[in-house]
């Protein structure tokens, strides 16, 4: 007996894309976005070490990169990652002890540092609990770049998460470090508009300088904080990521389904 036909399966239909400034990329999981976004990490870092000899990276914390630094560790199709060329930054961090389980460091150190063969000098924690933490992290950001030609002392690649609040790094809605005077790369961030702890993070203009930024956004819990984005009109005071803009470097985006509003724009 012939089995009953089946209907075919089903064409999926393409996750829908939000209309966002930048370039915007959608996968329908999780998983196949760390894979296109690994993808392009290791494509940007190898391309660097070829160019310039090294590569400089600055990562968030948050929960949300958490399976791409999983993923950097044990793809083998990443093992040939130029982690010996790689100086590790910060985009923001929370001021508070070492073994603070808030602490964005213990976690991308917990994740990468104990697996990969990073040199330690080029490994680059925020100095947060230091008073003069945020000159100090400015100094060093500067000395280190500065040994790459002129134009070229930027950070390569940064990657950004955002909050249901639309702050990325620790720049929040309302907050003093919005305001940062030209020629600061790093403050620290506090008062009204801060989520607790007090924080420190680079600023738009160090934001901005840089070759390549990435917003790594997921689940359904940040669909209606991309919904107001798409709608317009906001300010960045209201709207930190807004404020992320690079000036001749690329910004794209990478969201899942579950993050896109159903309607895409
Ligand atoms: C932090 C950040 C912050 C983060 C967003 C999203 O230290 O909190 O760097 O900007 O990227 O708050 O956080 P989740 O990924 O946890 O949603």
């Amino acid at each position: 007996m012939p089995e009953p036909a089946h209907d075919p399966i089903p064409l999926a239909s393409p996750p829908p894309k939000p209309n966002l400034p930048g370039e915007v990329l959608v996968r329908e999981g999780v998983d196949d976005l760390i894979d296109a976004l690994a993808a392009d990490l290791y494509f940007q870092a190898r391309a660097c070490v070829r160019t310039f000899g090294d590569f400089h990276l600055a990562l968030s914390g948050g929960s949300t990169p958490e399976p791409l630094y999983r993923r950097l560790m044990y793809d083998p199709r990443l093992r040939e990652f130029p982690w010996k060329k790689t100086h590790l930054w910060q985009v923001d961090e929370r001021c508070v002890g070492e073994g603070d389980d808030r602490r964005n460091w213990k976690m991308i150190a917990g994740l990468l540092l104990d697996h990969s063969d990073i040199p330690r000098d080029q490994v680059h924690p925020m100095p947060v609990l230091e008073p003069d933490g945020d000159e100090r992290y400015e100094r060093e950001l500067r000395t280190v770049l500065e040994w790459r030609e002129r134009g070229h002392d930027r950070l390569d690649y940064v990657l950004l998460g955002m909050g249901g609040d639309l702050h990325t790094a620790s720049l929040f809605p309302g907050s003093v470090a919005l305001e940062a005077r030209a020629g600061r790369l790093v403050v620290f961030n506090d008062g009204p508009g801060v989520v607790p702890p007090r924080r420190m993070t680079l600023t738009y203009e160090m934001l901005n300088a840089s070759r390549f930024l990435c917003v790594l956004v997921t689940g359904e819990g940040k669909r209606e904080a991309i919904g107001r984005l798409v709608g317009g009109g906001l300010e960045r005071s209201e709207a930190p990521v807004t404020g992320v803009r690079p000036l001749g470097g690329v910004l794209r985006w990478y969201l899942d389904r579950g993050a896109c509003p159903v309607s895409g724009s």
